[in-house]
């Protein structure tokens, strides 16, 4: 933790502060221009939702964030193949066929019109009087919405980021991808108020996965992974990794990884959507490997960044 950060927040934000942000977040809402909303495009600043729907009470909805690079859906079968394990996990009827939900999201690319961008996507189980058991008949609330991202910024490939380590504190079903996400909020925050961009998540003994990515180890040649389960939710990202690493000769193995593990890992890297491949130098504030992207990450961060150009140029789907 730097030394202002506690300074900050013992003062708090002033007033003009927060109206300054709340003006600033309104502007940010604004930009994002085009939204869908249950059947309709709208304008982002004129879209609205009950205050009764599910997904704000409960947190009963399921969300997917797919990469657009090139303009193009990346891997747009596979998320949506994810949406269909989710909705079903929580017993909600995909409301759109997959033509429907690829014409939605292309449309959303489209207005927003960068190569570079994600679409948001979520469902939720929509208006109904509070009840925890599921309504009758209630019409799913339908939203998505594409973002404008920088890859190259994001991706601090260079520099590598900060983690910290923190308990696994979420449910046993993070293979659903569900709005309700106040367990990884607070888990974020935690690595946010140390100065850290992610926290790496431990479970009696063995990591899971990141806040909001999937984590990897590297020891002297071989990338290990934690498996699919209901404790890690299946990366996209991952799966990508898992098919470089087999495409390219890379040794790579999906087994249970013990915490203690992490303090003598050669790379740690997370990826996610909006991530893509990230390299971690420092854990707890301890540095990992040499101190730098280690020579594995720099061998698949490469063979990453030629798959995204052969997909914008149209050589792979
Ligand atoms: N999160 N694990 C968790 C808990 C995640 O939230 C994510 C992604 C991943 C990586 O999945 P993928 O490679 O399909 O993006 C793993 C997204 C990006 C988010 O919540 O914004």
């Amino acid at each position: 933790m730097t030394a202002t950060k506690p300074q900050q927040h013992n003062k708090g934000p002033t007033r003009e502060d927060s109206a300054g942000s709340r003006r600033q977040q309104a502007i940010e809402i604004a930009a994002m221009g085009t939204v869908y909303l249950n059947g309709e495009f709208v304008a982002a600043e004129a879209a609205s939702i009950s205050p009764m729907d599910r997904g704000f009470i409960f947190g009963d909805g399921i969300y997917e964030v797919v990469p657009v690079f090139g303009g193009r859906l990346f891997r747009p079968g596979q998320h949506l193949q994810r949406l269909r394990n989710s909705l079903g996990a929580i017993g909600l009827e995909n409301p759109l066929t997959d033509s429907q939900w690829a014409s939605v999201l292309q449309r959303l690319v489209d207005d927003a019109g960068t190569d570079d961008q994600y679409v948001y996507l979520q469902v939720t189980r929509g208006v109904a009087p509070r009840n925890h058991a599921f309504p009758d008949n209630a019409r799913p609330t339908v939203f998505a919405y594409a973002q404008r991202m920088n890859y190259a910024t994001a991706t601090s490939a260079a520099t590598g980021i900060a983690v910290i380590t923190a308990e696994d504190i979420r449910w046993r079903r993070c293979d659903i991808k569900s709005t309700a996400l106040l367990a990884a909020v607070m888990l974020r925050q935690q690595a946010a108020e140390s100065g850290a961009d992610e926290a790496i998540l431990v479970r009696d003994g063995l990591v899971t996965e990141g806040a909001a990515s999937n984590v990897f180890l590297v020891r002297d040649d071989t990338v290990v992974t934690p498996p699919k389960g209901p404790l890690i939710l299946a990366g996209i990202t991952r799966d990508l990794v898992l098919e470089l690493a087999q495409q390219h000769d890379m040794p790579l193995i999906e087994r249970a990884v013990k915490e203690n593990e992490l303090a003598t890992a050669h790379e740690i890297w997370i990826a996610s959507s909006t991530n893509e491949i990230k390299p971690v130098i420092r854990i707890d504030g301890a540095t990992v490997g040499s101190g730098g992207p280690g020579p594995v990450f720099a061998r698949m961060y490469q063979h990453y960044q030629d798959y995204k150009r052969a997909f914008c140029e149209g050589r792979v789907d």
